[in-house]
């Protein structure tokens, strides 16, 4: 047999294993800060827990799920997603009785989606729900926690912030009704795949990419043309304080996302670095859905952004971990090296040996890494209990007694 992973998945180590964690260290931080309480949910649920919400005429559902029978026959899913399990281990955990709850959770999820760079069949979320708050505030506060995140941990990258609002959930099946009209009378100029969609999901082809389809989208009717009174209202709010933050956003009425649950507020956060897979972090309002899935008639809203799409725009400044280098000119400084080695550690300080006793090898290795610092294990340092720190960045050089080593890092650093 041939070694090989399936398709699709792939091994996290070396850097991207770094950046993984750096992600994942920033955002529990936010979450934390915001108390957003972390929540697992199982990796498989029963499949019919994403038919309905997520839209049985979705890619998603139609194209892209991991369902398998289980011994008992039971139809199981490898999850998509997380806002449904969310949903669900909140009804069934009685998390619901005091609202509003504000939940984060990161972890895999599994779609059969046609691999490409940024679209992995199994890849990380990172997500942020809140449950029971139709407040503004809470669209706010989670638009502004995403804006935070991306720009702390992308500060040179273009993002920009997609704005839109699909309306109630009435005001969107007025707004599919004439969609349909609209698209049935050009279907001939549209794309086949388009085609298939003007009956069971025109707002699909407002997403298309096929160029025939995006001139004819740009005159279909607009859902802001349906908004109620009470939507217009808290759409402006919205737009009103994302300004007062100085968040910017560009309105898309073309942004309507892929998943059916979606109604009233949706965004996305885009970029032009990854390729096609442009959208770095999605979501929006999903009122009714808590009702849907069998809970309390709440709100809800939330986000959750691709951990690898993220990795891969990160610069590799948020590698350098391997603060230290040690190079040790032979055997006989091994207590010295043991001793070194056990006082970075105590004192927090990442270092990185080559298990070479030679020093150009050594010195050589922390050049390709890009390292700060050298610790130099001689001769003469061991005669005098001291040892040489080079600073590789300035090319100083001083002896230290081996407790003054973390303050001078500190200190240089
Ligand atoms: P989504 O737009 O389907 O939304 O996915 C969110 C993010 O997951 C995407 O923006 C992307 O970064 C990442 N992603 C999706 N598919 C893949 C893939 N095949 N490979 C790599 N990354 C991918 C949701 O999943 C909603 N549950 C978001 C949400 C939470 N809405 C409300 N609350």
């Amino acid at each position: 047999m041939k070694l090989r992973s399936v398709r699709g998945t792939h091994d996290i180590f070396g850097k991207e294993i770094e950046k993984y964690n750096k992600v994942i260290k920033i955002v529990s931080t936010n979450a934390k800060l915001s108390n957003f309480k972390e929540l697992n949910t199982p990796i498989f649920e029963f499949s019919e827990l994403f038919s309905k919400p997520l839209g049985e005429q979705s890619d998603v559902v139609l194209k892209e799920m991991y369902s398998f029978q289980d011994r008992n026959s039971d139809l199981l899913t490898l999850r998509p997603e997380y806002t449904t399990p969310v949903i669900r281990a909140a009804i069934t955990n009685n998390l619901l009785n005091e609202l509003p709850l504000k939940i984060f959770g990161i972890g895999p999820m599994f779609r059969r989606e046609r691999p490409q760079k940024g679209r992995y069949r199994q890849f990380n979320q990172i997500n942020f729900e809140i449950l029971g708050s139709d407040d503004v505030i809470s669209d706010v506060e989670l638009i502004s926690i995403a804006n935070d995140i991306l720009n702390y941990i992308l500060p040179n990258k273009k993002i920009t912030l997609n704005l839109n609002s699909l309306g109630t959930k009435e005001n969107l099946i007025e707004f599919k009704n004439k969609l349909t009209k609209y698209f049935d009378d050009k279907k001939n100029k549209l794309s086949e795949e388009s085609r298939e969609k003007i009956k069971s999901n025109p707002l699909r082809i407002l997403d298309s990419k096929n160029e025939n389809d995006i001139i004819i989208s740009n005159s279909a009717p607009s859902i802001n043309e349906f908004h109620s009174n009470e939507i217009k209202i808290h759409y402006q709010e919205l737009k009103n304080h994302l300004n007062s933050l100085g968040i910017k956003f560009e309105e898309n009425n073309r942004l309507v996302r892929g998943l059916d649950y979606y109604c009233s507020t949706v965004f996305e956060f885009k970029t032009k670095d990854l390729g096609s897979q442009d959208t770095i972090l999605g979501g929006g309002r999903y009122d009714g859905l808590v009702k849907l899935l069998g809970g309390p008639d709440i709100s809800g809203i939330g986000w959750a952004a691709g951990v690898e799409r993220i990795s891969m725009l990160m610069s590799e400044e948020f590698n350098k971990n391997k603060d230290i280098h040690l190079a040790v000119l032979a055997e006989d400084f091994k207590p010295h090296l043991i001793n070194v080695i056990q006082y970075l550690r105590k004192n927090n300080i990442n270092y990185y040996w080559n298990y070479k006793y030679n020093l150009k090898k050594s010195f050589s290795k922390a050049n390709q890494d890009n390292s700060k610092f050298i610790i130099i294990i001689g001769n003469e340092e061991s005669e005098g209990n001291f040892y040489t720190v080079k600073n590789l960045n300035n090319s100083n050089q001083v002896s230290l007694k081996i407790d003054q080593i973390s303050d001078y890092i500190n200190d240089q650093s």
